[in-house]
């Protein structure tokens, strides 16, 4: 046979060739439910606790009822939270070590039962069984054998950390099991003790996993399952036995939370929604990109947070892909998600089919072009009673559509394009998400060029929705806050560090100052002949209101400060923003301005003893000591700039994980009363050390400090707008702050009632918000505070 008919011969078979079906038994999946009578309670001390009402769990591929779920009643709730908090102190206090072998248990008999999970979660998910078989179930036990190894090597990498306490944690629909590891895994290595909620949708595997829980002899107490609806999660989240909630789930949701544990102390992290870029620049393997394209929008129907859902192509090469994608949609095959030959499942029930048909059919009402097609016809034809979407392509659209700007959470693409690496950038974080991103490139200067200008918790170059428990995932801006996996997931289950048995005692608090409102005028006083400006943008300038304030000492008048309003803070936080240069300083350039200014401060000590001494409240040895402590916390921070460095991790692909640590942007500082200059430089040295710029709202105790802080400034080299500092109201101040949407977080250290406020202000534009343990001291945890990790998925060794 010469080439050409063996060419052809083959081709002849391939045309003729098609996938039979390869259906998975759901038998074993059935036969446990039926076991169980199909109906469940709850999971509370180690025992299963009956249900008083309960909901419908549906398989969303066929519409068949699969069992009967519990709605957790407020007692049911108490007595969850009462069994953790009961297993909490004997829990933590096992250690490491025999922490680690439980989950290390865990993750065994995951593994045994992987396929009853599988199959289980495929029908009550309506995901394909390759992807759970594939993905799910394995990343789910990666985690616990991951994090059997954090709680070994626990008490040697976080040491004087201790459990925050009883976790509550929220998960939603669109990987079940999977969250559910990611949730319980680091709490239980960290020591804490859990309440956990399914969504409503797919409590299945959450109930096996109770079961394993008991089988492995897990203490009572340690993992409680609750199921139920949004009222079961908003109970947990304002429980106040509840010491932390972790959230996965909206964007509306997520700040619903903030508002509703505002000023409780709950420690708290959101893993919310995104709208990821997908950037493909002229030079990229096409058909590379596209195969990763269906991994990234069309793998889990699109009910990914981090799904890649536009994407943003170079004008030139746009023509091309879209013919390659419009092809390999056609090859997409939707059916029964327990086919192994099947590529696309179905949604996840009617609400979230109409949700994205309601999308896809105002985007075309408002002129975009919809292009929709699959191998298979769509299971249920045209009954419009299935929750099967077919695959989606949108063209046409630019960044004011609905379509382009909202997460749609499922299997729709959308179309736009780019002339100029810098136009990419800019459409990528045309939105208020951040969460994930992709970049497509043969030059990996290019990709690695624009990869830190992206404003998103992950970045994959070249590859598309990787995850692994070695590496942080969670977002930037309104995708949330905290990160899971990790090092830096492992610090949200960990309280402390306590300071060290014998560090030395500050020196004591010696200030005590009454600020008086009103019109302090200039010079009020003979006896002060100054009157502070405000310092915005590297210039001192007068304050909005024209007010000014008078600063007394008891009687005695000390200083006179402007009063800085609304209007002052949003030039200051303008000022900040426009500083953005300094983010991309070296941090060996950032480490140089630090110490200049530790050097500048000890040269001009004299005046700042002076201005700590002037009100009389501050003794000659404390004033001394208070700005010997200002110049070492200075030293200390210039020592960490180059020194507070990400790492690379090496998860089990052909690749590496850059975690980088970048800075959050602009944060708001409110200094703490006592110690002015120690307080104030406690906080602004370690956020500017890490690249961020600074609104700072000077002690309220003794604000004049600003006059003496700017000449440091001033001749410390520090970029103008860098530092910003405005005197004034302090709680009026801190409320402009805590709702401005360009600032991205504020730290305060505030009494309840305050933090209530100013926390709940904050979900406008969900600013991390540290409330509790900024002060005086010094140490890492400023630091991790300052930074947001970014990981980066690029290849390595293919
Ligand atoms: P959701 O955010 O309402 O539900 C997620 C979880 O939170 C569920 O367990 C739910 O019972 C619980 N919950 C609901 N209201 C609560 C409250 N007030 N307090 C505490 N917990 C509460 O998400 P839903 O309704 O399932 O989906 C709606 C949309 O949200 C989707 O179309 C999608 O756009 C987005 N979404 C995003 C996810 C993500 O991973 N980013 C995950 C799920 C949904």
């Amino acid at each position: 046979m010469d080439t050409t008919t063996a060419k052809s011969k083959v081709s002849e078979i391939l045309d003729t060739m098609d996938y039979g079906p390869s259906p998975e038994s759901p038998e074993q999946a059935k036969a446990w439910l039926a076991k169980r009578g199909s109906t469940f309670g709850l999971f509370i001390n180690g025992k299963q606790v009956e249900g008083a009402a309960h909901f419908d769990s549906l398989n969303p591929a066929t519409g068949e009822r699969l069992a009967k779920i519990a709605q957790a009643t407020p007692a049911q709730l108490q007595q969850a939270v009462d069994a953790a908090t009961a297993a909490l102190p004997a829990w933590a206090a096992l250690g490491g070590h025999v922490r680690a072998r439980h989950l290390y248990a865990l993750a065994r008999a995951l593994q045994r039962h992987r396929r009853l999970f599988a199959v289980l979660e495929t029908m009550d998910n309506g995901k394909t069984i390759r992807e759970t078989r594939d993905i799910d179930i394995p990343l789910a036990v990666r985690h616990f054998y991951h994090h059997a190894g954090w709680a070994q090597i626990l008490e040697a990498e976080f040491p004087r950390h201790r459990p925050v306490g009883v976790v509550g944690q929220i998960v939603p629909w669109n990987f079940p099991l999977l969250m559910l590891a990611w949730k319980i895994a680091p709490a239980l290595a960290c020591g804490n003790t859990v309440v956990f909620k399914p969504a409503e949708q797919t409590s299945l595997t959450t109930l096996l996993f109770a079961e394993i829980c008991a089988e492995v002899g897990l203490p009572p107490g340690v993992v409680n399952v609750v199921t139920g609806d949004g009222a079961v999660g908003q109970a947990i989240v304002g429980h106040e036995g509840i010491a932390k909630i972790a959230f996965t789930g909206s964007t509306e949701v997520g700040r619903a939370i903030r508002k509703a544990t505002a000023g409780s102390g709950k420690k708290l992290s959101l893993e919310l929604g995104g709208k990821s870029p997908f950037i493909v620049f002229a030079d990229a393997d096409l058909d590379a990109a596209v195969e990763g394209l269906v991994d990234s929008i069309w793998f889990n129907q699109g009910q990914v947070c981090c799904a890649g859902s536009r994407l943003l192509v170079h004008e030139g090469t746009a023509a091309r892909i879209v013919s390659k994608l419009k092809a390999r949609m056609a090859t997409i095959r939707i059916g029964d998600p327990l086919d192994k030959s099947i590529d696309m499942g179905s949604l996840i029930d009617r609400t979230q089919h109409a949700r994205v048909s309601g999308f896809v059919d105002r985007a075309r009402a408002e002129g975009a072009e919809i292009w929709q097609a699959c191998a298979t016809e769509l299971p249920g034809g045209d009954s419009g009673n299935t929750c099967f979407y077919p695959p989606t392509l949108v063209t046409g659209v630019d960044t004011a559509f609905e379509i382009v700007q909202q997460e749609v959470f499922g299997p729709v693409l959308t179309v736009q394009t780019f002339r100029t690496p810098n136009e990419a950038i800019e459409l990528a974080n045309n939105t208020t998400y951040g969460l994930a991103a992709n970049v497509w490139s043969e030059s990996i200067g290019l990709a690695l060029e624009v990869a830190p200008r992206l404003k998103a918790g992950v970045v994959w170059v070249n590859t598309a929705n990787q995850f692994d428990a070695s590496c942080g995932f969670g977002g930037y801006r309104e995708s949330g806050f905290g990160r899971e996996g990790g090092r830096e997931g492992l610090r949200e289950y960990l309280a402390g560090p306590e300071p060290r048995a014998r560090e030395p005692a500050p020196p004591e608090a010696t200030h005590r100052r009454e600020v008086s409102s009103g019109d302090g005028g200039d010079g009020a006083d003979g006896a002060i002949d100054r009157t502070a400006k405000l310092y915005i943008g590297g210039k001192q300038v007068r304050p909005d209101s024209g007010y000014s304030r008078a600063v007394y000492d008891g009687e005695r008048l000390i200083g006179v400060v402007p009063d800085g309003n609304r209007k002052d803070i949003r030039n200051a936080v303008e000022a900040a923003r426009a500083a953005s240069a300094w983010a991309r300083q070296s941090a060996h350039g950032r480490a140089q301005v630090l110490y200049y200014l530790a050097e500048n401060l000890q040269a001009q000590r004299e005046r700042f003893e002076a201005c700590l001494l002037e009100g009389g409240g501050a003794s000659a040895d404390a004033a001394r000591q208070e700005v010997d402590a200002a110049i070492q916390r200075l030293f200390s921070y210039a020592a960490w700039a180059d020194k507070y460095e990400g790492t690379v991790h090496q998860p089990p692909m052909h690749g590496v994980v850059l975690a980088m640590n970048e800075p959050i942007g602009v944060i708001a500082i409110v200094a703490p009363d006592a110690r002015p200059l120690l307080g104030l430089v406690s906080l602004v040295a370690p956020a500017i050390a890490m690249g961020n710029s600074v609104v700072a709202i000077p002690s309220n105790a003794l604000p004049t400090i600003v006059a003496e802080l700017y000449q440091l400034l001033d001749t410390s080299d520090v970029p103008a707008g860098v530092v910003n500092l405005v005197t004034g109201p302090v709680d009026a101040l801190a409320d402009v702050l805590a709702a401005h949407a360009d600032v991205e977080a504020m730290w305060w250290h505030c009494t309840p009632q305050r933090a209530k406020r100013v926390e709940s202000l904050s979900a406008s534009n969900l600013k991390r918000m540290w409330t509790k343990r900024p002060g005086e001291e010094e140490g890492k945890e400023f630091l991790e505070q300052a930074v947001q990790v970014k990981n980066i998925w690029v290849p390595y060794g293919v």
